[in-house]
């Protein structure tokens, strides 16, 4: 049997490849994809091959990732229960349907990933894998094996994998669009997640005294440029990601409810989600009109299950992207944000073509709004509740 196994360098994924050896005697193809995770991959390859992979593929998904997937959950505002911006989620579609890809035309048997049986990671792989690539058999040797970590360490040991014991006491699942932190003493929901989990923030007492302005343009919903510097995407977001965190900003800990049904305490860094979709949200403002501001926020709760749920090729989802990509027509401007020890302010926005109106709004005499039209509105917007409260009491 031969299995293409997405291959993260990880723990489990190294133990994975020796166990599909010995379990179904396995001839295992790594894969591993690049979604901004800043890892030596050179490193890793090496590690696939020393553990016994027959051979290893690196695919640089970086740009594709930005485009195809940041992009959408930047304009759909992506946040799963009004907090996390979906980086490990966003990524494991891509992911898997690289792995199937390279399964298919390896002439694969079975595709593979490192999921538990508790996590909603498992889902996204399961389901793009039988899209991307149906009739595979999918396996997941952590869901079958049943051993704790340090039953995993010891196996590692006993078979000479190259695994560092010590690396972290944490789980961590990285790509630019952020940093998924859990177990260790996380799982504690009452503990303060230490500073050493993690790589952007800088503690409050060590970020720079003096608050910092960056200014960030967009276009039809997308981020085109940091203070007047154009750069691709994906460049944009890892600039942000230093920027905020040199500030202490783009921290996220809440308790997070998972679609097997547990609740876990998730932590994760996320400074240039954070800003990025803060922003937009303001511009919107600026750009949409009530209606669609408001029936927009319905679509995009929907469009955060989604894609939390592992549901990225269903085909609500290209619905859902055909609302959001229509009303991002006008979503052309620039947000000014004021970084200082933690927080985020948005000091201020200009759009292309604004809704608000300075000549309606304005308090001076310049005003060209119709004041006396406001008294017959008021008559009539207020009569049912009027009616009701004078006629019923
Ligand atoms: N709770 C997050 C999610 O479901 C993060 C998962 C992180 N995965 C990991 N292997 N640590 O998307």
């Amino acid at each position: 049997m031969k299995v293409a196994l997405a291959y993260s360098g990880g723990l489990d994924t190294t133990v994975s490849i020796k166990w599909l050896q010995e379990k179904y005697n396995a001839e295992v193809i790594t894969v591993t994809v690049d979604v901004g995770q800043e890892e030596d991959f050179g490193e890793i390859e090496e590690k696939a091959l020393k553990s016994g992979a027959v051979k290893h593929f690196f695919i640089d998904a970086k740009k594709k990732f930005a485009e195809e997937y940041v992009a959408k959950c930047i304009k759909a505002n992506g946040l799963y229960e009004d907090a996390y911006p979906l980086s490990s989620a966003l990524s494991r579609p891509l992911i898997a349907e690289e792995v199937a890809k390279i399964a298919l035309k390896e002439g694969c048997d079975a595709v593979a990933h490192g999921c538990t049986g508790k996590g909603n990671d498992q889902i996204r792989f399961d389901v793009t894998f039988s899209a991307k690539a149906p009739g595979l058999k999918i396996i997941a040797p952590v869901r079958e094996w049943n051993m704790s970590r340090d039953q995993e360490i010891d196996y590692a040991l006993k078979h000479g994998l190259p695994v560092n014991p010590k690396k972290s006491r944490f789980s961590i699942d990285e790509n630019l669009w952020g940093r998924s932190i859990e177990a260790g003493e996380l799982e504690d929901p009452w503990v303060e997640p230490p500073i050493e989990a993690f790589k952007y923030l800088k503690p409050l007492d060590e970020a720079p005294n003096h608050p910092q302005e960056i200014i960030i343009e967009f276009e039809k919903g997308v981020p085109t440029s940091i203070d007047g510097v154009e750069m691709p995407l994906e460049e944009l977001i890892m600039e942000l990601n230093k920027i905020g965190g040199l500030h202490g900003f783009g921290y996220i800990d809440h308790i997070e409810d998972r679609v097997v049904g547990l609740k876990s305490r998730e932590v994760y860094e996320a400074p240039a989600a954070l800003l990025l979709i803060f922003a937009h949200m303001d511009l919107e403002k600026m750009v949409l009109n009530k209606r669609v501001l408001d029936f927009k926020r319905v679509i995009e709760h929907k469009w955060a299950e989604m894609v939390y749920s592992g549901l990225w090729v269903d085909p609500l989802m290209n619905a859902l992207n055909a609302f959001i990509e229509e009303t991002q027509k006008e979503v052309t401007g620039e947000v000014r944000i004021k970084l200082y020890k933690g927080s985020a302010r948005i000091i201020g926005r200009r759009a292309e073509k604004p809704l608000y109106n300075p000549e309606m709004i304005t308090y001076t005499s310049k005003s060209v709004f119709d004041q006396k039209a406001g008294e017959a509105f008021s008559k009539l917007w207020g009569l049912p509740s009027v009616m009701h409260y004078v006629h019923r009491r």
